[in-house]
């Protein structure tokens, strides 16, 4: 893994946007993973302030996102896709039918997950795909348990996971819904490059461990040490843990 610790969050989020739209110069038709959380929002303010400016061609490319909560349709202001739409893609000429999403409003969501994968593959696979990091040391929705499942998939979503998303469901855990689909594992380590952002110190621990500890499915993140092409880039706080490799 390659670490890049910053000054502080703004410094991390340029830092991405710079990655981001260095890739997209380099290939147009680029397909790129994205994350939602708190972490890549000025990230993709910054995005959206240098397509504004005339740097960053979207036309051509294509987006998958990693996780979306299950149970509500894609309108609604609390899902993923709005998210997105809010922080990213209203801001950019990115091509509509280009972005891709898993529907959590499916009837049959295993089928959703299915589809999802199928359209990855597609796409050709995902050349970068941006991670955040829960508290927890989840990536996408693939939280900490006995075991780690390789495709996108259903979860059930802990409690301390629903906690931190509440504040897109008017600050009420219990209104986030209990369930989620994810891309798994496996579906992001097949990307071809990543990269992780985690900023504040309410990440320093699972961070630590996703560098320095062992390979775990109590810390879904540390199978990244696995993967040939991750950059984690942190602001100090989030990088107090780690012990130099
Ligand atoms: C959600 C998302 C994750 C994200 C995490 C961290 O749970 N499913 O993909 O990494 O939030 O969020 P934040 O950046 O707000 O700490």
């Amino acid at each position: 893994m390659k670490i890049t610790v910053l000054d502080g969050g703004h410094a991390v989020a340029r830092a991405l946007a710079r990655s981001i739209a260095e890739a997209l110069r380099e290939k147009a038709d680029l397909v790129l993973g994205l994350a939602t959380g708190r972490t890549p929002v000025d990230a993709y303010a910054e995005l959206r302030r240098m397509h504004q400016e005339g740097d960053g061609d979207w036309s051509r490319a294509s987006t998958f996102n990693l996780d979306e909560f299950a149970g509500i349709d894609a309108g609604h202001p609390g899902s993923f896709r709005q998210f997105m739409r809010r922080h990213l893609f209203d801001g950019v000429n990115i091509d509509p039918t280009r972005i891709y999403f898993l529907n959590g409003a499916a009837t049959d969501l295993d089928a959703e997950c299915d589809r999802y994968e199928e359209a990855i593959r597609g796409a050709g696979g995902i050349d970068l795909q941006v991670l955040g990091i829960g508290s927890n040391g989840h990536i996408g929705f693939n939280e900490p348990g006995d075991e780690l499942i390789a495709r996108t998939h259903r979860v059930r979503l802990l409690a301390s996971t629903r906690q931190d998303n509440a504040s897109l469901f008017g600050d009420d855990p219990s209104h986030v819904p209990a369930e989620a689909l994810s891309m798994g594992i496996g579906t992001i380590l097949q990307a071809r490059r990543i990269v992780l952002v985690a900023t504040g110190a309410n990440k320093a621990d699972c961070i630590a461990q996703t560098v320095n500890g062992r390979i775990t499915t109590r810390v879904p993140a540390s199978v990244l040490q696995v993967h040939r092409d991750v950059e984690v880039l942190l602001d100090r706080a989030a990088a107090l843990r780690i012990s130099p490799i």
